[in-house]
């Protein structure tokens, strides 16, 4: 044998501490563990910058030789869970626990399996490549050196406005998930096309909250749309999304 057990976990230790310097403080061991994770089975070859700090997540493009992803790293020590608070211990799957970090992982499990549906069902979102623990891989979404933008620093053309209902309405009809969260803040153009994201506390639309929020969503995407001087009526365009009317105007 080469390398005996002690030896190899020196070298992993060796590695984690290079990592905790450059991440600083960032992050506690366990979420270095999972993106170590994410390198030894060969998911990830190097960051390359950061796109995003929030509250609650901290997201990186990342890449493996040519090949760009999205990381987005749950704080597992973040001070405030807005999100997660306000659905916590309610419905969707996640219980009620005192463990804060067991949460978090299930949060970022549940995005995963909603960028899944939803990609599966024809909507436009990140690809999901793999979930370890709080760190989610996506398919990134921009260029080499910059990220698509949101879609509140865009102009809405009448391409992006009727691909952005469609996929809502493709998202409830065929995912059947309502998304719960949406805004011009929750969708990145590029290459003229609207791409959801931040889509982990979407819920089922039997659920008894789904048209309440699919309603907040509507009314949310309609008020920004008519900023560009559309017309836009909130009750066309939800008959349209639950899939009663096969035109929003
Ligand atoms: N797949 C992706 N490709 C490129 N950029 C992304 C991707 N996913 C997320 N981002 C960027 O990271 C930011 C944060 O992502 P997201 O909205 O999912 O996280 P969040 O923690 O809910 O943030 P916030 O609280 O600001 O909404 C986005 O606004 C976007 O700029
Ligand atoms: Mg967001």
């Amino acid at each position: 044998m080469f390398s005996s057990d002690s030896e190899r976990k020196e070298k992993i230790e060796d590695r984690l501490k290079e990592t905790q310097k450059v991440f600083g403080y960032v992050f506690d061991k366990f979420t270095i563990l999972n993106i170590y994770k994410l390198f030894t089975d060969k998911t990830l070859g190097r960051f390359e910058f950061p796109i995003a700090s929030g509250k609650e997540s901290l997201v990186f493009a990342a890449s493996n030789d040519d090949k760009f992803y999205a990381v987005k790293i749950y704080k597992t020590v973040a001070s405030t869970f807005k999100n997660i608070e306000r659905y916590a211990g309610q419905r969707w799957g996640i219980e009620n626990t005192r463990n804060k970090r067991k949460f978090i992982v299930q949060w970022a499990h549940r995005e995963y399996r909603n960028l899944e549906l939803a990609s599966a069902s024809g909507v436009i979102a990140p690809r999901p490549i793999k979930v370890i623990g709080n760190v989610l891989v996506m398919q990134y979404v921009g260029t080499k050196r910059i990220p698509a933008p949101l879609m509140k620093d865009c102009d809405i053309t009448e391409n992006i406005l009727t691909q952005t209902l469609h996929s809502i309405r493709t998202l409830y009809t065929k995912a059947q998930l309502v998304h719960g969260d949406l805004s011009e803040y929750n969708f990145l153009v590029y290459r003229k096309r609207p791409y959801m994201i931040d889509i982990a506390q979407a819920i089922q639309t039997n659920d008894k909250m789904a048209l309440i929020l699919l309603r907040r969503d509507i009314e949310i995407m309609t008020k920004f749309f008519n900023k560009f001087g559309y017309k836009l009526l909130e009750d066309k365009i939800l008959k349209y999304t639950v899939g009663e009317s096969n035109v929003f105007r």
